[in-house]
């Protein structure tokens, strides 16, 4: 079985979030979504309209999503590919060439992003509504 791992917020899930998990589960066979927790968000600058267990409970109803892990730090990546035998780590690229130091542990994939559609904007809209 190939496993294939991602992350992100997925905040207010939306078009380019599900190309992105769509595209992701089709390296291989079983996805894991690495969930970033309401304080690793914090820490990343970010604050979401939804909470970690909401974001989770959409994120598992989505049938291209096998597994939800929180993601808490920078550093559990290492970890994480070693621990779920890992043999893709995909993400948007956005991120383009910041993992590639996982190329000694499993293949990086950088997938496109979909134009023109984010979290922030979509908050954004919320806000003036
Ligand atoms: N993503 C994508 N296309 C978009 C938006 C997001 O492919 N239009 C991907 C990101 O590259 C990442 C994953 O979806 O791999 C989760 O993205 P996340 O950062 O949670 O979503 P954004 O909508 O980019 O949120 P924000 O605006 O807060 O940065």
């Amino acid at each position: 079985m190939r496993r294939v791992i991602t992350y992100g917020t997925f905040d207010t899930m939306h078009h380019g979030h599900i190309r992105l998990l769509r595209r992701a589960k089709s390296l291989g066979d079983y996805l894991i979504v690495a969930l970033s927790t309401d304080e690793f968000n914090l820490l990343k600058g970010k604050r979401a309209a939804f909470s970690f267990e909401e974001r989770k409970e959409d994120l598992e109803a989505i049938r291209f999503v096998d597994l939800v892990i929180p993601e808490q730090e920078w550093e559990q990546k290492v970890r994480d590919v070693d621990n779920y035998h890992v043999d893709v780590f995909a993400i948007g690229d956005d991120w383009k060439g910041k993992f590639d130091f996982l190329k000694d542990q499993c293949e990086v994939v950088y997938l496109p992003r979909t134009p023109l559609i984010s979290s922030t904007s979509i908050r954004g809209m919320m806000r003036t509504a």
